[in-house]
């Protein structure tokens, strides 16, 4: 296996990691880890043995970013539709269903918990079987690299009248857990972890009591954790949030007929709701389009549409945050569908002023931080990043894999103990990028190489798949 240079040992784990937990989406794409696989897959036979051989991509730097694309449904949807549906009464048909594997990890999930799931692609029927319709799995319940999967669904299985056991792969095993721990314990259920936070994750489910709890950090995954684990409670379980964090499970619950009542940074849900049945469309993830919307405001001469993208309050700061920047971003579609605002983006290379991410605007950017970053040093006055703490406990440190990479493209960044301070009018020296097994790392840097003196080369590429499987074929198909 290769080992780069600086690279901490559990780095390169995380990627090996990283494709391990893709074993299965990249069994179904044979090829795709760039790992031959030596032994065919079936019932009862020992996990296949792969030959490590780490996806490269070599990225040329482009002269223009351009055309009209369309994107993968929205992860935080789509984890939130297929958990609910799951609890509904009857088939719910679900379309432009996340690509990623994080998503499919939850419909792995679902499927283990005894609901029938049809489909393939990007469409899917969930057959739920009701409030308390799921079945104790026979095995551990696998989240592999998702901490959607592994937070939000422990809301669920806290109230099941059975016992299970959830993991994840090695960078999902070091991620913390005590967040959701405290409220569900709170809540009556019984939890152990390894060394008493970090996954596997074991629950004994049982009655559930409601709660009023202040969420110590701004979480959209615990506050879906407790709302769920809510649904099961009799009476109103509440959570009050310390800065306002994504809403698609309000939104969602609200569709499938759950009453779900907001006032301020307090949400309520009201015990034993009658969950029914629905056909939605998930929207493309604004936070996979952020990569692309960086691309060509970043490259000179660059003019590109965005298709159908979900652009709810919550989410869409980032493009409020860019347009005050300077960015040339305009909105000519917008309407509603499921209770999500969807719209087409048109973005045209601009010069950016340069900004800071801090308090409320961080928690919602945090996952396009890496992308903001890089960004950030073709700024004029550059980025700075305040009260990111958050981002420590990522898929990586993204911290840390940031500036790592940033040093390899010769950028200047300087690393504080919850941010980045990185200046503006840099340029990019072309490099070997490494992703750490992080799929928005692996990403972020793919687009800073656009705009670099010469091919770069982005190692450990496959780990876009966790969230965004087409972005290789999706870069190469607009970039000049
Ligand atoms: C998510 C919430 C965020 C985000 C993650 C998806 C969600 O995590 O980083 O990619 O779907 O609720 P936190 O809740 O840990 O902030």
């Amino acid at each position: 296996m290769r080992r780069a240079a600086n690279l901490p040992a559990a780095a390169g784990n995380a990627r090996k990691a990283a494709c391990l937990a893709l074993l299965p989406f990249f069994i179904s794409r044979l090829g795709a880890c760039g790992g031959r696989l030596l032994t065919p897959v079936s019932q009862g036979t020992p996990p296949p043995r792969v030959e490590w051989n780490f996806m490269q991509k070599r990225i040329l730097p482009a002269r223009a970013v351009s055309g009209e694309i369309g994107l993968p449904g929205d992860k935080s949807i789509s984890h939130r539709y297929a958990m609910i549906a799951a609890l509904a009464d009857g088939p719910s048909r679900i379309r432009n269903y996340s690509t990623g594997a994080d998503c499919h990890s939850t419909l792995g999930c679902v499927r283990a918990l005894g609901i029938q799931v049809e489909g393939s692609g990007t469409e899917f029927t969930i057959h739920g079987r009701g409030l308390n319709g799921l079945r104790a799995p026979a095995a551990d319940l696998d989240a592999g690299n998702s901490g959607s999967t592994i937070r939000m669904l422990s809301g669920i299985l806290a109230a099941q009248p059975f016992r299970t056991r959830i993991f994840g792969d090695e960078s999902l095993s070091r991620r913390p857990m005590r967040r959701i721990m405290t409220p569900l314990e709170q809540m009556g259920a019984r939890l152990s972890a390894r060394d008493g936070q970090y996954p596997p994750i074991e629950i004994e489910g049982g009655r559930l009591k409601p709660i009023d709890y202040v969420l110590p950090v701004a979480s959209a995954q615990v506050k879906t954790c407790v709302l769920f684990a809510g649904m099961f409670a009799e009476g109103v379980t509440s959570v009050t949030e310390p800065e306002r964090s994504r809403d698609h499970t309000e939104i969602a619950l609200r569709e499938f007929g759950a009453e779900v009542v907001t006032a301020g940074r307090r949400i309520s849900i009201a015990g034993q709701p009658k969950l029914e049945a629905r056909d939605l469309v998930v929207p493309s993830d604004l936070s996979s389009a952020a990569f692309f919307i960086a691309a060509a405001l970043l490259v000179p001469g660059s003019k590109l549409t965005i298709r159908g993208v979900g652009l709810n309050p919550t989410r869409s700061a980032l493009l409020d945050f860019l347009t005050g920047m300077g960015a040339n971003i305009r909105i000519p579609k917008l309407e509603s569908a499921n209770g999500e605002l969807v719209g087409e983006i048109v973005v045209e290379h601009s010069a950016l002023k340069g900004g800071v991410i801090e308090g409320g605007l961080t928690a919602a950017l945090i996952d396009e931080i890496p992308v903001m970053a890089v960004l950030g040093a073709a700024t004029e006055e550059g980025l700075i990043v305040k009260n990111a703490g958050e981002l420590r406990l990522k898929e990586t440190d993204r911290i840390k894999t940031v500036v790592e990479n940033f040093r390899r493209m010769g950028v200047a960044a300087e690393e504080t103990p919850d941010g980045l301070i990185v200046p503006g009018r840099q340029t990019f020296r072309a490099a070997s990028f490494d992703s750490f097994g992080d799929h928005r790392i692996a990403m972020a840097f793919a687009v800073g190489a656009l705009r670099a003196g010469g091919e770069s080369v982005i190692e450990g590429a496959e780990s876009a798949s966790i969230s965004f499987p087409e972005f290789w074929n999706t870069l190469s198909g607009i970039t000049r």
